[in-house]
């Protein structure tokens, strides 16, 4: 379990007692009145992850994708995308963005996220590995 940062404020999304496995829980977090953030919460295997709930194609809600083994596959046009980078996994030859994965903290009860100047914490923030010379 991932302590939450000191310098980030908590925002529950469910109570532990609602966490099962195939779980897919459109959930909606207001960070400021001009900030709403839509967020999926999927437990698979035991793990929950939490991703935007807007495809990285074209923007569309992705709770009515198909999960499958740690990706997500979205309804309308079957972009895939990993449930722990965010990066698309198929269709390399079309534009797509990857959607945020962000990290999953608890608190009390409930689990949640953790937001740092009006922004969650992403764990899919991917370093570019620098090419040796
Ligand atoms: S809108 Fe999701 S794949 Fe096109």
């Amino acid at each position: 379990m991932t302590p939450i940062p000191a310098n980030s404020i908590f925002y529950p999304l469910l109570d532990q007692s609602a966490l099962h496995n195939g779980l897919m829980q459109p959930c909606e977090v207001e960070i400021s009145p001009v900030l709403t953030i839509q967020i999926l919460m999927i437990q698979q295997h035991d793990q929950v992850h939490l991703i935007e709930n807007k495809c990285g194609h074209f923007g569309v809600k992705l709770h009515t994708g198909k999960i499958t083994p740690n990706s997500i596959t979205c309804s309308v046009h079957g972009f895939c995308f990993d449930l722990h980078t965010g990066q698309p996994l198929n269709r390399e030859w079309e534009n797509c963005d990857p959607i945020k994965v962000f990290q999953a903290y608890w608190q009390a009860d409930s689990v949640g996220i953790a937001v740092v100047d009006n922004a969650p914490l992403e764990k899919n923030r991917l370093e570019t590995p620098t090419q040796p010379e």
